[in-house]
């Protein structure tokens, strides 16, 4: 199968929304595993590319390293040691990576002053990620597939992931490919995805068909939470799959796509046409309700219905939902101001470090019906 090379042109503009994404979850979790005292991280970046691209605007990997530097003093205080594993299967690519990291690392002396153990490998990712896996499963890990296409997402590549604990996981995947090629055996072989079922949908929604899909194939008991961020390019449509089993770390990705797209959270454009829908109109009743809207709806039932009860409940439903702790605490105080319900305080804390870290929980009185 052809495949376009993204290092032969400028980064465009749906790859930059990508790679920012990527950097902006690596700036929260690097401090979050830093401040926690955890003696040792490891970021993987297994199809690091070159460092940057034709125009010197920085790839995944740089960015990395900048995030990093940019933790230094935290670093440096709480000595906490930084491995960081770039791979890339181009022998070519593979030495202009190994070129731009290190040339990087000379000119920010605050990267050699911490103790970070930087491993260039030049393998492909399907021999690599065996032996790798064994460190992702000891550690607290970020892992970065940034692949062509959709291979790697492969049934046997997420089960492994699905039975680690302290790993979070960024995808790439062309949804398109999917598209194109799903019927073919090697899809239908390494992947269990109705094609049929996820083309149902119109075709702006085929990276959150596939991710529903790999959601229900999950075992019963996981902890495993995947969130979707769709990205558009022309008529191609690819996408990003977040996938950690901690509650915090979803907050972390939920509050970085919705920093992204402050309209629906999950995609570079209006999936949804909630722009429209929030005009002003003469005909107010006949307005059809935003993404944000629906949620603030549906929460609020919940709480009527005494099915959320609790800040943790209201928290825990946000984030499975995909929404973050503000929408949430927007639409419970306004229930509290309308004398629906009542809390002790005036904020009904619906955040991580209330609920989860601090755990104070506390009850929401249902007043009226
Ligand atoms: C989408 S690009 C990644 C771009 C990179 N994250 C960046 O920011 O520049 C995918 C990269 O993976 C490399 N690649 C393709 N197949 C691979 C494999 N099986 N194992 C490792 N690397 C691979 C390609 O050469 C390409 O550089």
């Amino acid at each position: 199968m052809a495949r376009k090379d993204l290092h032969e042109k400028p980064f465009d503009e749906g790859t930059i929304t990508k790679l920012e994404i990527f950097e902006n979850y690596a700036k929260e979790w690097i401090p979050t595993f830093v401040m926690g005292g955890y003696p040792e991280l490891w970021i993987f970046d297994f199809f690091a590319g070159t460092g940057y691209d034709k125009k010197g605007v920085a790839g995944s990997p740089i960015r990395i390293l900048q995030q990093i530097k940019n933790q230094a003093s935290n670093i440096l205080q709480k000595q906490t040691k930084i491995n960081i594993c770039f791979n890339e299967s181009d022998k070519q690519k593979f030495g202009l990576l190994q070129q731009s990291c290190n040339k990087f690392i000379n000119d920010n002396c605050e990267l050699s002053r911490m103790s970070i153990n930087l491993q260039f490998r030049n393998s492909d990712f399907a021999d690599l990620f065996p032996q790798a896996l064994l460190t992702i499963k000891k550690f607290p890990s970020l892992v970065y597939l940034d692949q062509n296409g959709m291979k790697f997402l492969a049934d046997k590549y997420i089960d492994d992931l699905e039975k680690t604990s302290t790993t979070d996981f960024l995808y790439f995947l062309s949804s398109s490919y999917f598209v194109r090629f799903g019927k073919t055996d090697a899809f239908q072989t390494n992947m269990n995805i109705d094609i049929a079922r996820a083309r149902q949908n119109p075709y702006k929604y085929i990276h959150k068909s596939i991710l529903e899909q790999l959601r229900e194939r999950l075992p019963k008991s996981t902890k495993l939470s995947l969130y979707p961020f769709t990205i558009k390019k022309n008529a191609n449509v690819y996408g990003i799959i977040f996938g950690a089993t901690h509650p915090r770390a979803v907050d972390k990705f939920l509050k970085t796509a919705w920093d992204k797209n402050n309209v629906n959270g999950e995609a570079n454009f209006d999936i949804d046409d909630d722009v429209e829908k929030s005009q002003p109109t003469l005909f107010e009743e006949l307005k059809l309700p935003t993404k944000i809207d629906i949620f603030k709806q549906h929460i609020r039932k919940e709480i009527l219905a005494g099915i959320v009860k609790t800040n943790k409940d209201a928290y825990d439903y946000t984030l499975k939902h995909g929404h973050i702790p503000s929408q949430a605490t927007e639409e419970v105080t306004a229930m509290k101001k309308e004398k629906l319900i009542h809390y002790d305080g005036n904020w009904p804390l619906i955040n991580y470090e209330q609920v989860y870290k601090n755990k104070r929980i506390i009850n929401f009185q249902i007043l009226a019906i």
